[in-house]
C-alpha cells in the first residue's frame, strides 16, 4: 500500500464483523438486527459514502463510530495520531471524550443547540479543546478559557462567513434559527478544527445549493488534508462529488 492509505499504508479505520441489533423493551423485548457482519476500512484522504434507504443503519453505525452506541460484535479500530490503535467499541468513556476533543468530528443532521451561547461560541468553542488540558488538580483559569476563546473566533467567523450565515446572526443563540442556518452552524463546529476521523450524518440534507457547494469544498479540503471520512449523503450530486467510495446497505 501507499502514502494515500497514510503513514505505513495504515488504515485510520478498520471496521471488522461489525453486529448491531436494538432490543426494544416497549415491545416486549423484541429484537431488531441493525447491522449484520459489516466490514470495510478507510484510508487518510478517503471519503466512504454509506447509501441505502431510509432505516438500513447508516446513523447507527456512525453512533458506534463516535462512540454513542455499543456493539454487539466486531471491532473498530481506530489509529489514532500517535499510532495507537484503539477499539472505538470497548473505549472507555474517557477515552472516547479525549478522541472527540482531539480527533474525531461528527456533523450530526440536527443541531443540539447550548441555551443561551452565541452561534459564534458554538463553533468557536470546538476549537479551545486543541488547548493544553488544564494540570491535574488546577481551577478553572477564566482569563485564560476567555483568551483561548477569543482567538478561537477568528477561525470561527472565517467559516460562518463562508457557509453564508448573515453576521447579524452570529451573536445570537442559534436555538430560534432556521433548519438551513442552525445545520451551517453545525457544518462550521464540526469543521473548524481538522479532524482525523470525520463522520458526516446527512450534512446538507437543509442547506441550498449554493451552501452545498461550500459543503462540497469544505469536505475536499478535509480530505487534501488527509482526515479519513464516512459520511451519509441523501443528495447524489454531493456523494459524487465528495466520495471516494460506496458501501451498500441492503
Ligand atoms: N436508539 C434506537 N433504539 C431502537 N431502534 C433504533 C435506535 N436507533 C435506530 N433504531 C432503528 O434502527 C434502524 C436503523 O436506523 P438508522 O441507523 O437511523 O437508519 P438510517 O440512518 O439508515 O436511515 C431503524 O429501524 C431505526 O428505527
Ligand atoms: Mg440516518
Amino acid at each position: 500500500m501507499n502514502g494515500a492509505n497514510g503513514a505505513n499504508g495504515h488504515h485510520v479505520l478498520q471496521v471488522r464483523d461489525l453486529h448491531k441489533a436494538f432490543t426494544l423493551h416497549l415491545r416486549d423485548g423484541l429484537t431488531l438486527p441493525v447491522l449484520q457482519g459489516l466490514s470495510f476500512e478507510v484510508g487518510a484522504g478517503e471519503c466512504v459514502a454509506l447509501v441505502g434507504a431510509s432505516g438500513r443503519g447508516k446513523s447507527t453505525l456512525i453512533k458506534c463510530l463516535h462512540g454513542s452506541y455499543g456493539v454487539d460484535q466486531g471491532t473498530l479500530l481506530y489509529r489514532t495520531a500517535d499510532g495507537a490503535v484503539v477499539d472505538l467499541a470497548q473505549a472507555t468513556p474517557r477515552q472516547v471524550i479525549a478522541l472527540r476533543r482531539q480527533e474525531l468530528a461528527y456533523v450530526s443532521q440536527f443541531l443540539r443547540a447550548v441555551p443561551r451561547v452565541a452561534a459564534l461560541d458554538v463553533v468557536a468553542e470546538r476549537r479551545l479543546a486543541l488547548a493544553a488540558p488544564l494540570p491535574e488538580g488546577t481551577v478553572f483559569d477564566e482569563p485564560l478559557h476567555d483568551q483561548q476563546l477569543e482567538a478561537a473566533r477568528a477561525p470561527a467567523r472565517a467559516l460562518l462567513a463562508r457557509l453564508n450565515l448573515p453576521e447579524s446572526l452570529w451573536l445570537l443563540p442559534p436555538a430560534t434559527f432556521s433548519g438551513g442556518e442552525q445545520q451551517r452552524v453545525n457544518i462550521a463546529r464540526g469543521f473548524v478544527q481538522p479532524a482525523r476521523l470525520l463522520l458526516l450524518d446527512e450534512p446538507t440534507a437543509s442547506l441550498d445549493a449554493m451552501n452545498r457547494r461550500v459543503v462540497i469544498e469544505l469536505i475536499r479540503e478535509a480530505r487534501a488534508a488527509g482526515s479519513a471520512i464516512v459520511g451519509i449523503f441523501h443528495d447524489e450530486e454531493v456523494r459524487d462529488a465528495v466520495a471516494t467510495r460506496c458501501i451498500e446497505f441492503h
